[in-house]
């Protein structure tokens, strides 16, 4: 782990000329991951350092090293943390973990009684999350809000979300619930004590939710141009081995 230090500050409007470079990092950082994302407008993540519902952090030398925000979701009983992404550069230097913090703490104060959620496929985001309180819960416990679910069109997975009916994807979905939660400790206890389980749950998981698709490809060869993401995704890549196919998320 290399050792920088960094401010971590609330965006503003005077951050919002580094618009651009963290949209276009968002979505090369998706493409190199082989995921989609809910993909964001440079205008958009300057509405929210605008609102000041944004976090942004920088190395010692003022160069730009990572960034979060804030959305409200049905009616702002739900909050999520969205979009979090660091600089290649400065990863694994507990960046995220930081940045994650600063962002949980801004959406406990603007929005105290909100639930604050996220969706992630990376044990690293689990990991965080798990340290500032959160826990694992099925989709059926997040926002059911559609403009919420409407973000994951831009996904390569979101033909499987919506063959599961909302309920399941590749992501795993985590809740904080200022109500009724267990303490950091416990949750930070809880993903130390049961993470190689999550992962291996993780990967069954997205198994069992490609395996219908796979099927379904290798049974109608001649329907591959007709879906969209992922079942593309699987078309292009159903020479490739399966453990490069599951693993490379
Ligand atoms: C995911 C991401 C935000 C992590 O940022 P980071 O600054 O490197 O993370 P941190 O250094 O704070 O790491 C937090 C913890 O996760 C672990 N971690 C970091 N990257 C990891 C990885 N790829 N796989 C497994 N664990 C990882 C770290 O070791 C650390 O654990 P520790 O507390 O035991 O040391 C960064 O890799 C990124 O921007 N990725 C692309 C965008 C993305 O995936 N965003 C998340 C969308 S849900």
């Amino acid at each position: 782990m290399e050792n920088h230090s960094f401010k971590i500050l609330i965006a503003d409007e005077s951050h919002q000329d580094f618009a651009q470079i963290i949209v276009d990092e968002m979505e090369s950082s998706a493409k190199a991951r082989g995921t989609g994302i809910a993909k964001r407008s440079p205008d958009y993540v300057k509405q929210k350092m605008h609102e000041g519902k944004a976090v942004i952090a920088f190395s010692e030398e003022g160069v730009w090293a990572g960034f979060c925000y804030i959305e409200t979701w049905s009616h702002g009983e739900y909050v999520a943390n969205s979009g979090l992404i660091v600089s290649p550069q400065f990863r694994k230097s507990g960046l995220a973990k930081m940045i994650k913090k600063k962002i949980f703490e801004l959406s406990r104060r603007m929005y105290p009684d909100a639930k604050i959620f996220g969706l992630t496929t990376g044990l690293a985001v689990m990991k965080i999350n798990s340290e500032l309180g959160y826990e694992p819960v099925t989709y059926s416990e997040l926002t059911q809000d559609d403009a919420f679910w409407a973000g994951c069109k831009s996904c390569v997975n979101y033909e499987i979300l919506m063959s599961k009916g909302r309920k399941n994807c590749m992501c795993t979905a985590m809740l904080y619930d200022p109500k009724d939660h267990y303490e950091p400790e416990e949750t930070t206890q809880d993903f130390k004590k049961h993470s190689k389980l999550y992962e291996r749950f993780m990967r069954i998981k997205q198994w069992k939710l490609l395996a219908p698709f796979m099927k379904h490809h290798l049974d109608h060869p001649e329907q591959k141009d007709v879906h969209d993401g992922r079942v593309k995704a699987v078309a292009s890549t159903r020479h490739k081995s399966l453990f490069h196919f599951f693993f490379n998320f």
